[in-house]
């Protein structure tokens, strides 16, 4: 599929909006319901089951039984290596649907949704391919014993999701805990619902057994909430606002869950005046811009050499100015809605505190339109390190340029944030690349580029951006509990 053929596609028909717990597809204990909107229109597109503590009850008991007996607890580690390959097939061949269902629902550019598809084919393939290669190791302890390691699954994983990248988090997730063995109950975020309902039905085409994946959508403070303390969940991998991450640590402290977090960020991304100009403001446009800001590691605190910094605003506000925000689902359209009225009111609050307390707004900081959630590319210039709008996400298409005169302040200067997500630097200069990159606390460093994230390499936060890594092979070890088994040799 190409964007090109997909001009102001036909948003499709929502097939399924309830509860999927143990393969089937079931109300909700108490009836319960909301509604999911479209952002770029602020209309209803569906109204989806609200799971409540009840139904996760009812879902992490299905999952306990598909750990325990049934076919997946007996499951050839290869045969959930093909299971998984099966669902990226599906995938692949319903892409074109999901796709646009991702940008009816989340708001997202259709040609966006198009990457995240593929991310979401690439996931699931590459931990289908870990899925019979997970080993442990023969010990050399000291007697006349055999020891080895096992490694199994953690268990019944909870996994609580945002709405930004909906279906490419779900494999995020999915993907290492199926290959690991694990079963899941998932809580989709409530402004998204709709792909993961499809990947539920794409699941079951699959042949994943009954309980391996339970689907439970609703508001975090209820479904999630008891997910997370649910006494036979064994662990909760989560992805959202730090704050949120707060609540939940305190709150799995009781049944001492395994947790992993993958939170905000306020990334520094820092242009040095040696750097390819041209390349450094489309990155630094597109460190912000893609997704309207809406992304973890969106390039929002933007450090500009003082030798270059006019021209650099300058150039940056000039492509800012024509950026094409609108209907998601055409193909030309760069910038869709954010996700939400909330979103957009927050974001909007931002940009009336970054002018009260001084910095320059050059472009931007205006709704755009009358219906959905649209706001221009906003760039702030002048701003300084205390500056409310330097300090929290803002989780929209808000830049701060932050001016710098040398690399010790810059290097000191990033690192002043309590998050740790991502950082980029932008230089011809090998020593001063590697220097920052070494210096620079974020789980993510990248040099002459923005947003290049592969499902091969582990993705995480330092600091309060959160704990753990996703992707690659280090995702393995959150979803796997290493037993030493020892045997005594006579
Ligand atoms: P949130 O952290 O409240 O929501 C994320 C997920 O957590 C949703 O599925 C939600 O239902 C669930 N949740 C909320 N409260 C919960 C609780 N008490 N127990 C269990 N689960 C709970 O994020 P929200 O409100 O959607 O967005 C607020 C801000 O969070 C954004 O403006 C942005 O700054 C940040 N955010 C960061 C994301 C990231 O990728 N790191 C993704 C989405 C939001
Ligand atoms: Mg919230």
């Amino acid at each position: 599929m190409t964007t090109a053929t997909l001009e102001r596609a036909t948003p499709p028909k929502i097939r399924q909006t309830r509860l999927l717990i143990n393969n089937e597809w079931v109300d909700p204990v108490d009836g319960g319901s909301f509604e999911t909107l479209n952002p770029a229109t602020g209309e209803t597109i569906a109204h989806v089951a609200a799971g409540t503590a009840a139904d996760i009850d009812r879902a992490v008991k299905a999952a306990r039984r598909a750990l325990t007996s049934g076919p997946w607890s007996r499951m050839d580690a290869a045969d959930r290596g093909r299971l998984l390959f099966k669902l990226a097939d599906l995938v692949e061949a319903h892409a074109q649907e999901l796709a646009v269902l991702e940008s009816v629902n989340c708001g997202k550019t259709i040609t966006d949704s198009v990457g995240d598809m593929q991310g979401v084919v690439n996931t699931l393939r590459y931990y289908a391919g870990w899925a019979d290669k997970i080993e442990g190791k023969t010990v050399p302890v000291r007697g006349n014993f055999l020891s080895y390691t096992l490694r199994q699954p953690v268990g019944v994983v909870g996994q609580i999701i945002p709405w930004n990248f909906p279906l490419l988090m779900l494999a995020w997730k999915w993907g290492p805990a199926l290959a690991c063995g694990n079963t899941i109950v998932m809580k989709p975020a409530e402004q998204t619902p709709l792909t993961a309902l499809r990947l539920g039905e794409l699941a079951i085409e699959a042949g994943f057994p009954p309980g391996v994946v339970n689907l439970i959508n609703g508001y975090g403070e209820t479904a999630g909430a008891a997910l997370v303390v649910h006494p036979d969940v064994d662990k909760i991998a989560f992805t959202g606002h730090v704050d949120t991450a707060k609540i939940i640590q305190k709150a799995a402290a009781d049944t001492l869950k395994r947790t992993t977090f993958e939170l905000g960020g306020k990334s520094p991304n820092v242009i040095f005046a040696d750097a390819n100009l041209e390349d450094a403001v489309a990155g630094a446009f597109h460190a912000i811009y893609f997704h309207g800001g809406q992304c973890c590691t969106a390039g929002s605190r933007l450090f500009v050499e003082d030798a270059i910094h006019q021209e650099f605003v300058e150039r940056l506000a000039e492509k800012a100015k024509q950026r094409r925000v609108g209907d998601p689902l055409d193909a030309r359209t760069e910038q869709g809605p954010q996700v939400s009225q909330e979103q957009l009111d927050k974001i909007l609050g931002y940009v009336k505190v970054g002018e009260q307390q001084g910095a320059t707004l050059l472009t931007g900081g205006e709704r755009v339109g009358q219906k959905g959630y649209f706001v221009s590319p906003t760039i702030f210039d002048n701003v300084r390190d205390e500056m409310t709008i330097a300090r929290d996400e803002i989780f929209g298409p808000v830049v701060s340029v932050l001016p710098f005169k040398a690399f010790d302040e810059v290097a000191e200067r990033a690192n002043r944030t309590f998050y740790g997500l991502a950082a980029a630097v932008w230089t011809k200069n090998i020593d001063k690349a590697h220097t920052f990159a070494k210096l620079v606390q974020a789980g993510t460093v990248w040099v002459n580029c923005y947003h290049v994230v592969d499902t091969t390499t582990p993705f995480g936060g330092f600091k309060m951006s959160g704990q753990g890594r996703e992707n690659g092979e280090a995702a393995l070890d959150h979803y796997t509990e290493t037993k030493t088994v020892t045997i005594k040799l006579s």
